[in-house]
């Protein structure tokens, strides 16, 4: 076995807020089949460590940024974790990142995180476990690779996945001295970001590979509409940089074992008209005669939620409905309040986060709805082709990768999965939504669809493989 050490902010089953846990989770069963041992590093917050069993302290820190810190190495569900105790970084009330706003001093917090890391990488920990590779994760341990360039030769291979470019971990320039970073560090070619700090830059520059998490996400990144001002930089990195798209955990979303639901399979879906007139209840839908669509998602303005809005009129008056489940900007919470007050028994919202409701959506939905301005990869298109709840996503990123669009070619050739529309706006998801309910009416063809996506390959084998193969090339 070869080990890899995984930095994250977050990680299922112990901590989630998005897609980032539930990759950070998988991967490691993954890559275990491949020959790599993965030990995941996060910060030990509140009730962490109480879920972590046969616990063992296997490095210290006298001060790990303005306090005493200790790493203790335990497994959560199989999944091997160093937990990273550092009460006065973690221990407070409220998410990985604030409460409910971002803590000022994530910045702070999060290169602790990425200096544990470094620290780790380079010594190896009292139980005699050493990393050849440091896989960081995002922002939050964008800075990994960093300190341990910066504290002298090593021979630990370093990668940054890229999950979402949007978040550039920013901090004011005058913070380098409190995060141990030279002055000399503070350029335009190494992590100065527009007069800021940004951890994720610094990975960028620092790590011997990139990785993002499909395909076309990497050809974007180096364009101007998706790199968010560091294309130019990505571009530059081109040779480093590949896009390896997610898989999901296939025992947890599996709707022959998932306790959620009644249990249905390719063969036979009737166990999914069973959920379909459940989920209906527990929204208070009534007066639905077409297809029911379902949105599982942060609220925010990448994932395209004024697009279902801006379509909903016309879907309801064809005859569809919709339960909604996600939180995040007031203003589009707002929004979706308005749309269910307007449509009562027609659309059903729930404000707020629930891993169980999630699966029951994906249990009794006909279609999820993907709308997103931009996703790197996307879980819940594949989720729904697993689910046989067909997608309807935008050609971007990971949901152009995922989804084959049924298009009269596709169609005949059956290989269709889903739907695509492009561009992103109002008039082409419109258009596409009418098509997906028009299909629906044809349950022959509809069926076709769900059973194309169902046996889909979801899993880690393939992705986990092109990540060990890139972790042997970087260690050759
Ligand atoms: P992102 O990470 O950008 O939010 P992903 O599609 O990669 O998008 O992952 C989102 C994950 O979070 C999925 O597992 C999805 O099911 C879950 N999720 C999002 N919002 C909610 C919610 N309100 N309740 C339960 N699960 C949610
Ligand atoms: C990010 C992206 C999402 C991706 C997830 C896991 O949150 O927004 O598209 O699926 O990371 O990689």
């Amino acid at each position: 076995m070869r080990n890899v050490l995984s930095v994250t902010s977050e990680c299922v089953p112990l901590i989630k807020t998005g897609g980032l846990a539930d990759v950070a989770g998988a991967l490691p069963a993954g890559l275990a089949a491949t020959g790599w041992q993965a030990r995941t590093l996060l910060p030990a917050y509140p009730g962490l460590l109480e879920k972590a069993e046969a616990k063992q302290q296997v490095f210290t820190f006298k001060d790990l940024m303005g306090g005493k810190a200790r790493v203790m190495v335990g497994s959560v569900d199989g999944l091997d974790v160093l937990l990273l105790d550092a009460p006065h970084l973690y221990d407070r009330p409220g998410g990985p990142y604030g409460n409910p706003t971002d803590f000022p001093d994530n910045p702070v917090r999060f290169a602790a995180l990425s200096y544990a890391a470094a620290q780790i990488a380079r010594q190896g920990l009292s139980d005699g476990w050493k990393p050849q590779v440091l896989h960081a994760h995002d922002w939050q341990a964008g800075l990994a690779p960093t300190y341990l360039n910066l504290g002298g030769p090593h021979d630990v291979a370093t990668v940054v996945t890229v999950h979402n470019i949007a978040f550039q971990g920013l901090a004011p320039a005058a913070m380098l001295g409190v995060l141990g970073l030279p002055v000399s560090s503070f350029t335009s070619e190494a992590l100065e970001y527009w007069g800021q700090i940004s951890t994720l830059k610094a990975g960028l520059v620092d790590a011997d590979a990139i990785t993002t998490v499909s395909p076309t996400y990497a050809a974007e990144l180096m364009r101007p509409e998706f790199g968010m001002g560091l294309e130019g930089l990505i571009a530059h990195r081109a040779g480093d940089l590949s896009g390896i798209l997610n898989g999901i955990d296939m025992d947890i979303w599996n709707p022959a074992t998932d306790p959620e639901i009644a249990s249905y399979s390719v063969t036979s879906l009737k166990g999914k008209a069973k959920n379909r007139k459940a989920l209906m209840a527990e929204f208070g839908l009534s007066k639905i005669d077409g297809p029911l669509g379902i949105i599982v998602s942060r609220l925010t303005a990448q994932k395209g939620m004024d697009l279902i809005a801006a379509t909903a009129e016309q879907f309801i008056a064809e005859g569809g409905g919709l339960a909604i489940l996600g939180s995040g900007d007031p203003a589009i919470e707002d929004q979706m309040r308005l749309l269910a007050r307007n449509h009562p028994g027609k659309v059903g919202l729930r404000i707020g986060y629930d891993e169980a409701l999630s699966h029951r959506m994906f249990g009794g939905g006909d279609m999820v709805l993907v709308p997103s301005r931009f996703e790197p990869c996307g879980l819940t298109q594949l989720y729904g082709l697993r689910y046989g709840t067909v997608p309807i996503v935008a050609a971007t990123g990971g949901l152009a990768d995922s989804v084959i669009n049924a298009n009269t070619m596709a169609n005949a050739s059956n290989a269709s999965t889903g739907f695509q529309f492009h561009p992103i706006d109002a008039l082409a998801f419109g258009h596409c939504l009418r098509n997906a309910a028009l299909m629906f009416r044809d349950k022959a063809a509809w069926s076709r669809l769900q059973k194309r996506g169902m046996k889909q390959s979801l899993g880690w084998e393939a992705s986990s493989t092109a990540y060990a193969a890139l972790y042997e090339r970087l260690t050759k």
